[in-house]
């Protein structure tokens, strides 16, 4: 198989910002205790954080963090999480059906940011809360002194604001799941007027309202298009969410999975586009997709789901999904996505980091390591610069039973003007056969190859475990090749590649 890319410095979407490599830490199973908390292991510094988690993190290069849920955030009580730790209480997590400890609250988690060198994104809980203590929070987080809230900080030990820049307003409150779960009516008037009142505290915060839990909600883009009516003026972002698993055997579909996510951005883009006509607004609203990965729900509804009047445990295992070669290269193209949109998705965050659907893993007094879906995130970090390009992309399609018919290869490419910089990233989503991709340069001059590397195997199924941490990872690809003002590279079935040119 073949195919054909040209690559022009003229063509750009938009500024690749940073936040697209967010991700999220929620109180969920084994994500913060067990997981970036435990004192006992024997990495962990003075505050409990282990730090071969720390590094892993910090080589993942992970921008802006999500905290502290998800579901876990609408039933979340933040004052019990601030304070000396010994007098926090013990509450029901309703979302997981766990214990929650509150032994890491903002304070703990604030330092640990530091550590890994990450910005803080809040949710506040507009589940089975309100404005109110939408305000509270933030005066506690973004005050400098001199009120009650903002003193208590200051005696909790934290003599500087937060300073928190990004706030979600709720977490997937169209879905029947969420504790609190509203209308789009009720929650566009709610958020408008927290949104409001958040402003009336610190003007300079950025707010992103709840879109749908998926694409395929019942209620998309018709929620969109009531809560943006209600909140268009107030908020600068409206989020997605979107997650992805091969059903039924079908990995075909599932390869082509970011078609889905493409068209998921577009629509919102055009709903969002759509108020913006109908208010006559000149003010444009762009996309926070804060939650997206592969993640194989069902497994969690079967399998992992705790019940029992009983039973509540603490930092249980759960959604600790294990992600195969396959996975990763979906995951790979679920990024290529998101920088295909770089104009109008300017924030984004993998869920979730550690443990919980996440590229990386730990056991209690056990190693840390990387999942097969690390190595796509770090690299793309690492070398997607500058502005993303529009590609003209040329390649056979194969067919699909959930998409129809689907390119085979699927790229995006970056371009820093300042450093010379061009990085280009692929997937060859067909089962058997290889590419032979070739990149037209032209327009860039005189190129050299500064690394190419591809994600594959043989087994499209081989994952990192436990007992095998290193079974998949990156290697070069050796087949790249600059010829004049083309550059040639082989991508093997099932890969996902990254080739950076100066
Ligand atoms: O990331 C896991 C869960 O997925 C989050 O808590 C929730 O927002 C979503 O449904």
């Amino acid at each position: 198989l073949t195919a054909r890319l040209t690559i022009d410095p003229h063509f750009a979407v938009g500024a690749v910002n940073r936040r697209l490599f967010g991700s999220f830490v929620e109180h969920l199973g084994r994500c913060v205790y067990d997981g970036i908390y435990e004192p006992s292991h024997p990495t962990s510094d003075a505050e409990g954080f282990r730090q071969d988690v720390i590094e892993l993190v910090k080589e993942l290069g992970v921008s802006t963090i999500r905290y502290p849920g998800g579901n876990f955030v609408s039933g979340f009580r933040w004052e019990d999480s601030v304070g000396p730790v010994a007098e926090r209480p013990r509450r029901l997590d309703l979302a997981w059906h766990s214990t929650e400890t509150n032994e890491v609250g903002l304070h703990e988690f604030s330092g640990w940011l530091d550590k890994v060198g990450s910005e803080l994104m809040m949710a506040v809980n507009l589940g089975t809360r309100g404005t109110m203590d939408a305000l509270d929070l933030l005066e506690y987080s973004n005050i400098a002194a001199g009120t009650t809230l903002s003193d208590r900080r200051v005696a909790n030990g934290k003599t500087d604001a937060f300073g928190v820049r990004m706030w979600c307003l709720g977490n997937e409150m169209d879905g029947p799941w969420q504790l609190g779960h509203r209308s789009a009516d009720d929650y566009g008037k709610i958020a408008s007027r927290t949104a409001k009142a958040m402003r009336q505290v610190d003007p300079g915060i950025e707010l992103v309202a709840c879109g749908s839990s998926s694409a395929h909600m019942p209620t998309f883009g018709e929620w969109e298009r009531v809560v943006l009516t209600h909140t268009y003026e107030d908020i600068d972002f409206i989020s997605c969410h979107a997650y992805y698993e091969e059903k039924n055997g079908d990995l075909g579909s599932f390869l082509a999975s970011a078609v889905d996510m493409d068209h998921f951005i577009d629509s919102v883009v055009a709903t969002a586009d759509h108020v913006k006509a109908v208010l006559g607004s000149t003010k444009t609203i762009n996309i926070s997709f804060d939650e997206w990965n592969v993640w194989y729900i069902d497994r969690f509804e079967n399998v992992d789901k705790i019940t029992g009047l009983d039973n509540w445990p603490v930092a249980p295992r759960l959604l600790e999904d294990s992600y195969s070669v396959a996975d990763a290269v979906v995951f790979g193209n679920l990024l290529i996505s998101l920088l295909r949109h770089a104009d109008r998705v300017t924030s984004a965050s993998l869920a979730q980091l550690v443990n919980v659907i996440a590229p990386i893993m730990t056991e209690p007094n056990g190693p840390a390591w990387r999942q097969t879906t690390f190595f796509p995130f770090a690299l793309t970090s690492r070398l997607a610069q500058g502005v993303a390009l529009e590609v003209k992309l040329e390649s056979e399609t194969y067919s699909t039973a959930v998409y129809g018919d689907v390119a085979v290869v699927d790229a995006v490419a970056t371009h820093d003007e300042e450093t010379g910089l061009t990085s280009v990233f692929l997937v060859n989503r067909d089962q058997t056969h290889a590419v032979s991709v070739e990149i037209d340069t032209t327009a860039l001059g005189d190129v050299v190859v500064r690394e190419a590397q591809t994600l594959s195997d043989a087994d499209v199924y081989a994952r990192n475990v436990l007992d095998d941490q290193e079974r998949v990872g990156l290697r070069a690809n050796d087949s790249v090749r600059v010829s004049r003002d083309i550059v040639s590279i082989t991508l093997p079935p099932v890969s996902w590649t990254a080739v950076s040119l100066a």
